[in-house]
């Protein structure tokens, strides 16, 4: 695969991809590639679209949120009850408040179309927050986060320090208290000790005790990627979740006896016996659902492809380009022809065609651009219209500009 937004921000894409580093680590990115995504001066414009979403925005000082009465309109009082009001939010900045935008891929259409490929490429969901921080402030106190994230400083400068781990690979439900991390960052040196300028990365793996506090000449603007984490405990409960949903398995149908409540031997008979039939069961266990089921679950969190409001109007000339990231894997099929296998949905694309668009699939034609005219003589004039329309119409292509 062809890691296209990989290589806009990490130096070896494919190591990368094969094995995340475990220890933080900082690089600089040629050209700050984010910075054309998602500016610092793009924020008036993003600001627009959060105001009416105000459980995505946040404001901290010195670690601790702000109450969101001081920078939302009171409810009932007009139609934007509840609305973030942009000059509460400036007024707050300049008293050296940070301000938090969670899912800010939400609001801002070029970060969207960037994470969704990422997302294709890393293979596991990945959300952003932006943090604009005044000079000499800083937003949260040392914390850890159960997810690897990626410091992307876009403009401005922040100095970090991160830390070994306090609890390794913690689980998105362990919390550890602020004060108890307070005392751990006190008593030791800190593992990584780095100033990010623009276009410098910082990777925080799962679990680093870290903080950052921007200097003093401007303004700090940066994205975090947030990588989905998922865990070996919650495959282990979709393992047991399918188990128990065996139908053709009788094992947990049976009733537990009367009084189990109440008496610890017969609860404790009424174990070993759920575990021998857990047991039988594994042996019996449908792998394949569970692989099924975990892959349904894990889809439905990546960002599938952006799906066509209203038919087009195709015709032979119409110049289409191929989205690659709408197909999240292929299966080649015995008589030639190859299975796309979409987040919700599979298309079979006939022998014939396979040899012009897998290249594009697969990044070795970077050229997405066809036309339906290109498709003939593989097949007809009418046929390729029809193709065309079936991938727009599922999202693998657009019209392109
Ligand atoms: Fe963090």
């Amino acid at each position: 695969m062809y890691l296209e937004a990989m290589a806009k921000i990490f130096p070896s894409p494919e190591s990368f991809r094969e094995q995340p580093s475990q220890v933080p680590l900082t690089w600089t990115c040629r050209d700050n590639p984010l910075q054309k995504i998602i500016d610092v001066d793009d924020l008036t414009e993003i600001f627009d679209g959060v105001i009416y979403q105000r459980d995505s925005v946040r404001m901290v000082t010195d670690g601790d949120s702000v109450n969101p009465a001081r920078y939302c309109a009171p409810s009932g009082v007009n139609t934007f009850t509840g609305a973030v009001l942009p000059r509460s939010v400036s007024r707050m900045l300049n008293e050296k408040a940070s301000l938090v935008i969670n899912h800010l891929e939400r609001y801002w259409t070029p970060l969207r179309t960037y994470l969704r490929r990422l997302t294709y490429e890393v293979g596991s969901n990945i959300e952003s927050v932006g943090f604009l921080t005044p000079p000499g402030s800083t937003g949260f106190r040392p914390h850890e986060d159960p997810v690897d994230v990626l410091v992307y400083q876009v403009s401005g400068r922040k100095h970090w320090k991160v830390y070994e781990p306090l609890v390794e690979n913690p689980f998105l439900d362990e919390v550890i208290e602020d004060e108890k991390l307070a005392e751990y960052v006190a008593e030791r040196e800190p593992f990584l000790e780095v100033t990010l300028g623009p276009g410098d990365c910082l990777w925080v793996p799962r679990g680093w005790v870290h903080a950052g506090t921007s200097d003093d000449a401007a303004c700090s603007w940066h994205v975090s990627l947030v990588f989905g984490t998922s865990t070996f405990r919650w495959l282990a409960e979709e393992i047991i979740g399918t188990l128990t949903k065996q139908d053709e398995v009788p094992y947990f149908r049976p009733s537990l006896p009367w009084g189990a409540a109440i008496d610890r031997d017969l609860m404790h008979t009424t174990v070993l016996s759920a575990l021998n039939r857990m047991r039988d069961g594994l042996l019996d266990l449908n792998v394949g659902q569970v692989v099924k089921n975990a892959q349904t679950k894990l889809r439905a969190e990546m960002p599938g492809p952006r799906y066509p409001v209203a038919p087009a109007e195709i015709g032979p000339e119409t110049y289409l380009e191929l989205i690659p990231e709408s197909v999240m894997s292929f299966s080649h099929q015995h008589d030639g022809s190859l299975r796309l296998n979409l987040p919700h949905a599979t298309v079979t694309l006939t022998n014939k065609l396979v040899d012009f668009f897998l290249p594009i699939f697969t990044g070795k034609e970077l050229d997405r651009g066809w036309i339906p005219t290109d498709l003939v003589p593989r097949v007809t004039l009418s046929s390729s219209i029809k193709v065309a329309r079936r991938m727009h119409q599922l999202g693998i292509a657009q019209v392109g500009k």
